[in-house]
């Protein structure tokens, strides 16, 4: 059904349009808005749109669905332009992109779209996203903390003076234990000095599955997804804003709660979140996707320790050679990089001792941790969003988590002192 039908036929009121090259090609788009709003939605091209505003039609229009693919990524100004007259109006704007790429989704978040939904639409995505328009307080949304563990992100002066030690995990097959080596050094961290507690964050930077929240029990914030699309308008304030406090210790910035493309950010993106982040905290811990990225690098550079764990098994073996030679070849700093073998053989386990220094050899790395199988209580700790700490304290794995944190700890002491 076009504008033109609507105005004629005395229908309900329009409550929103799609605005597109062509509907027919968002056919997923129009099941949807059909779903949503029934009649009282209309189809646009982009060149009828702002005049289209303009007549008593568009009174009460809550918002735009503008559907963009591939072939319209040479009209941004256009398209930027229709989410400045939108804007203007107090319409609200969803963007519904299809093969786009993340610059120019990055430009038109930046413009001011309220929201993103890949195309073809995700089960519930649109009408998820409307659901959002219409509860999300301006400007920006005010952390809103359910869980009993989840408290506000410890408020820290601004800007910060610290020069933070930078940790990252980067597991080197999926399910090596990135995100329980993450989670668990961060928490032994934070918790390590009682009288003088260093400050912590965790970072999840396993933008599209990252279980930080999970583990730690947390909810993932909106503005969290609203800080990636636009770092450059980031200050200290905003990124604390965005953090969620576990237990009033560890400050958590979550991944987004929406999947997002890994290539909608850049490595300035992460060199702002990371630079801003260390200027804040005394430990920054960042746990990686297990895929490697154009912005792995910034994220190695500003590393002071560079965790890698892998498993005693093929896979691990074959994705660290691909790692460090993808590496070398970029000339990145290697030495950076701290294997860590994860469900290490027991001591008394000669064979498997004997496995572990021929993977070592072969691929002429150094296994400086181990750590070791904890069993079902890790899983169940990770269930129930505690650290092991609090749901095991007396693990072997937890033990071990908690020796390489005071390690580092003490490092980082006497460091500090030499300076
Ligand atoms: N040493 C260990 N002992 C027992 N269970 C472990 C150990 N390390 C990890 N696990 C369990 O293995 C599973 C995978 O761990 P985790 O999520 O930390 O891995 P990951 O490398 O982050 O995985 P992904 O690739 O999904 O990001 C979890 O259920 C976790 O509880
Ligand atoms: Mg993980």
């Amino acid at each position: 059904m076009t504008t033109a039908d609507i105005q004629q036929s005395g229908l309900p009121a329009l409550k929103a349009c799609t605005v597109s090259r062509d509907v027919q090609e968002f056919d997923l788009l129009i099941e949807d808005m059909e779903a949503a709003l029934g009649e009282a939605w209309g189809d646009l091209g982009f060149d009828e749109v702002r005049a289209f505003f303009d007549q008593p039609e568009a009174d009460e229009l809550e918002f735009i669905a503008l559907a963009i693919d591939a072939e319209d990524e040479d009209k941004l100004a256009l398209l930027s332009s229709i989410i400045e007259t939108a804007k203007a109006r107090d319409i609200k704007v969803i963007l519904i992109a299809d093969d786009v790429t993340p610059a120019s989704l990055h430009q038109l978040l930046r413009d001011g779209a309220d929201e993103f939904v890949p195309y073809p639409l995700p089960e519930g995505e649109l009408h998820a996203a409307i659901e959002r328009l219409h509860t999300a307080p301006e400007p920006v949304a005010t952390p809103q903390i359910e869980q009993p563990a989840a408290a506000p992100a410890p408020a820290v002066a601004s800007p910060g003076t610290k020069d933070g030690v930078l940790l990252a995990v980067h597991g080197l097959a999926g399910g090596t234990g990135a995100t329980t080596m993450a989670v668990n050094l961060a928490w032994e961290l934070a918790t390590i000095d009682k009288k003088n507690p260093p400050k912590v964050c965790l970072i999840d930077l396993d933008l599209q599955f990252g279980s930080v929240a999970t583990y730690l029990d947390l909810p993932r914030l909106e503005p969290i997804f609203e800080l990636w699309s636009d770092t450059e308008a980031m200050d200290a304030d905003m990124f604390m804003h965005a953090m969620v406090g576990y237990e009033d210790q560890l400050s958590v910035f979550t991944a987004p709660s929406e999947l997002i493309p890994l290539d909608l950010i850049t490595s300035d993106d992460v060199n702002r979140v990371l630079t801003i982040a260390r200027t804040q905290f005394d430990y920054v811990i960042v746990d990686m996707p297990k895929t490697l990225v154009q912005w792995t690098e910034p994220v190695l550079r500003q590393a002071h320790v560079y965790f890698a764990p892998v498993e005693l098994d093929m896979r691990s073996a074959q994705n660290t050679l691909r790692l460090k030679r993808a590496l070398l070849a970029e000339d990145m700093p290697l030495e950076k990089l701290r294997y860590v073998l994860n469900r290490a053989p027991k001591f008394t386990d000669l064979n498997g001792k004997a496995r572990v220094k021929r993977l070592a050899e072969s691929l002429d790395i150094k296994i400086e941790v181990q750590l070791p199988d904890g069993g079902k209580p890790v899983t169940q700790g990770a269930d129930h969003g505690l650290p092991l700490a609090s749901s095991a304290s007396k693990n072997p794995l937890r033990k071990e988590i908690a020796k390489l944190a005071a390690e580092l700890h003490a490092l980082g002491q006497s460091d500090a002192q030499a300076a």
